[in-house]
């Protein structure tokens, strides 16, 4: 008997895999590049045996604003490319132990090599962050989006503030739907704690947070909100990117028209 997912854990395994297809597509996800959680607390719970034991794997901290939440995430050194075909091939439902000191991998019967993609801290952070705040962002992205990065390697423009009027400067849509910015975390070494809590603490103010020479990660309520946002920046950088190919600086939206933008509510 295999472990029985309810529709509403299916359709949500069902979008994320959709949007591993669009990472991919984008160019976002080279080899393993990016990673991917869901929050699956508000829907029904899975079906698993009565006898079933879940195998149990020691967490770097403890995580006790997420204890006993189950999550779906993506496993470590898969492709997104290959997500996108066999969600569960290259993912794993893990319930976070009550103590929040370590996890177990629900499915699969526990019976898998696959584990947690190295970002899993960071991933929990940000949870942890949104559990605490109580809002209803349940889905975590990270992706390695071209022309985002490549913004943080000019060392004239790697500035919160620089960054954040070139991506807004260069389409309405950035901050109509981007209000609240990208936050930047200068350089850290990944899959730390320390990057996760810096990431978790970023996204407690925008609605994005950019990693230095690496990627971005964000949050929504469901995969392709999540996607979205991700998109308008990075449309954003790119057209920064196109005018200054032509060897010219792009004008930019002004202070006031910007202002006025934040003001249109959707
Ligand atoms: P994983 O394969 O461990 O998810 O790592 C991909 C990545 O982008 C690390 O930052
Ligand atoms: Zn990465």
């Amino acid at each position: 008997m295999a472990v029985q997912f309810s529709d509403a854990v299916k359709k949500t395994i069902e979008e994320v895999s959709e949007i591993a297809g669009y990472l991919w597509q984008k160019g976002w996800a080279e080899r393993n590049a990016g990673n991917m959680s869901v929050c699956l607390n508000d829907l029904p719970s899975s079906c698993l045996p009565d006898d079933y034991q879940p195998f149990f794997i020691s967490l770097p901290e403890i995580f006790p604003d997420v204890a006993g939440m189950c999550f779906y995430v993506t496993a470590t050194n898969k492709r997104m490319r290959d997500l996108t075909r066999q969600p569960m091939k290259n993912a794993l439902i893990i319930r976070i132990t009550d103590d929040g000191a370590g996890y177990n991998i629900v499915s699969h019967f526990g019976k898998t090599d696959l584990r947690p993609t190295s970002e899993l801290a960071t991933h929990l952070e940000i949870h942890s962050m949104i559990t605490r705040r109580r809002s209803s962002e349940r889905v975590v992205i990270h992706t390695h989006p071209t022309e985002l990065i490549a913004l943080t390697q000019l060392s004239g423009l790697c500035d919160e503030r620089v960054i954040n009027k070139i991506l807004w400067g260069m389409h309405p849509e950035a901050k109509v739907f981007i209000p609240a910015g990208i936050g930047l975390i200068p350089y850290i070494l990944p899959g730390t704690t320390m990057i996760g809590k810096a990431t978790a603490d970023s996204l407690a103010e925008h609605e994005v947070a950019l990693w230095e020479k690496h990627g971005v990660f964000a949050t929504g309520r469901n995969p392709n909100e999540t996607f979205d946002v991700i998109d308008i920046l990075n449309k954003s950088a790119s057209i920064y990117f196109l005018c200054r190919s032509t060897g010219q600086e792009p004008e930019g939206l002004t202070d006031s028209q910007i202002e006025e933008l934040g003001k249109i509510k959707f």
